[in-house]
């Protein structure tokens, strides 16, 4: 009950705007994949093309072999939570479960719904809430209604919009596991969207990273954190910007990097660093690949500390 999702040179404009531009994208079966940026880079708009809630104006979108661009969302077999889920106030956990599986025309046997209620509220931790309503519940149990409220029909895919913007920060970490766990349980192809590189980083298979609706990168975490495509996503992932030395690469006596009259070793290697020798070019460094010295030590690079700020384990 998976399948991948294809976006083949897919454009969006919304009047003169190009909101999502040739747009190729590739999610296997199973996948979880993020798709992340600032605001306005277009991830809502892929999502939305994806669950046909908007129109391409150029492209193929393809949930497993079947090009669905003239097909409407209903029969996509995805489901969707948005930022602002809402459950309905006068029915219970257990009826709002229910609820789209008593949905008229696809109506289930309810020795089914109960089977199906009682698997999905135990893969999210709801067993004992089922009796309570909606306004009985904490941010993050209503937001786990409305997960399972959206897995509950199986869906073969599953389109998730920020949805942990509006829990605490602490409790937006814990629902990360949940929802890694869930997609463990479930087994679903999930597209997820995120402006929160940590989110992204720590629960997807691979993250699709944009900008200006242009797709920037599209790499699994540790690739997009260690060898960004370019100086967006580098300034982009982490927490902290990237810092970046102008100067040049020269390899004589040994590699390493001139800036500022000073050379930066650049370790010892095998790295091919003959296309770029001799020509202006920026070295990104994470903070962490920083370590405090002394002048004397062999390798040194002289900087001056402005400030000092604490931040917690790093
Ligand atoms: N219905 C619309 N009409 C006109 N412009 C739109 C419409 N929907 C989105 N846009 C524009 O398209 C661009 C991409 O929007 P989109 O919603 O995809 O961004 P996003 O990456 O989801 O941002 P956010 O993180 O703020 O949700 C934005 O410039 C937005 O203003
Ligand atoms: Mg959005």
């Amino acid at each position: 009950m998976t399948t991948s999702v294809q976006f083949r040179s897919v454009t969006k404009r919304f009047g003169s705007m190009e909101a999502l531009s040739s747009l190729d994208l590739k999610v296997e079966p199973g996948e979880f994949v993020s798709l992340l940026g600032p605001s306005g880079s277009g991830k809502s708009t892929t999502l939305g093309l994806l669950a046909g809630l908007i129109e391409a104006d150029e492209g193929e979108i393809l949930i497993g072999d079947r090009i669905v661009n003239d097909i409407g969302p209903e029969d996509r077999d995805i489901a969707m939570v948005f930022q602002n889920y809402a459950l309905y106030p006068h029915m219970t956990v257990f009826e709002n479960l229910a609820f789209p599986l008593r949905a008229r025309g696809r109506r289930r046997p309810e020795q089914e719904i109960e089977n199906r209620i009682s698997a999905v509220a135990h893969a999210l931790g709801l067993p004992d809430l089922l009796h309570r309503y909606p306004r009985e519940l904490s941010g993050g149990q209503q937001q786990r209604v409305a997960l399972g409220r959206a897995m509950i029909r199986e869906p073969k895919v599953f389109l998730l919009d920020e949805p942990l913007s509006n829990l605490d920060a602490r409790l937006r970490i814990r629902m990360r596991h949940d929802i890694k766990a869930l997609h463990a349980a479930i087994g679903s192809t999930i597209v997820y969207v995120t402006h929160d590189q940590a989110e992204a980083l720590s629960m997807s298979s691979r993250i699709a990273v944009f900008d200006k609706g242009k797709l920037q990168q599209y790499a699994p975490p540790f690739e997009i954190y260690n060898r960004p495509a370019n100086i967006f996503v580098a300034n982009f992932v982490g927490e902290r910007e990237t810092l970046f030395l102008e100067g040049s690469i020269e390899t004589s006596p040994a590699p390493h990097f001139l800036c500022r009259g000073e050379a930066l070793p650049l370790g010892n290697g095998a790295a091919d660093f003959s296309a770029v020798t001799g020509r202006p070019l920026k070295l990104g460094l994470r903070a962490e690949a920083v370590t405090l010295v002394s002048a004397e030590m062999p390798g040194a690079f002289p900087i001056t500390v402005s400030q000092i700020e604490l931040s917690g384990p790093d």
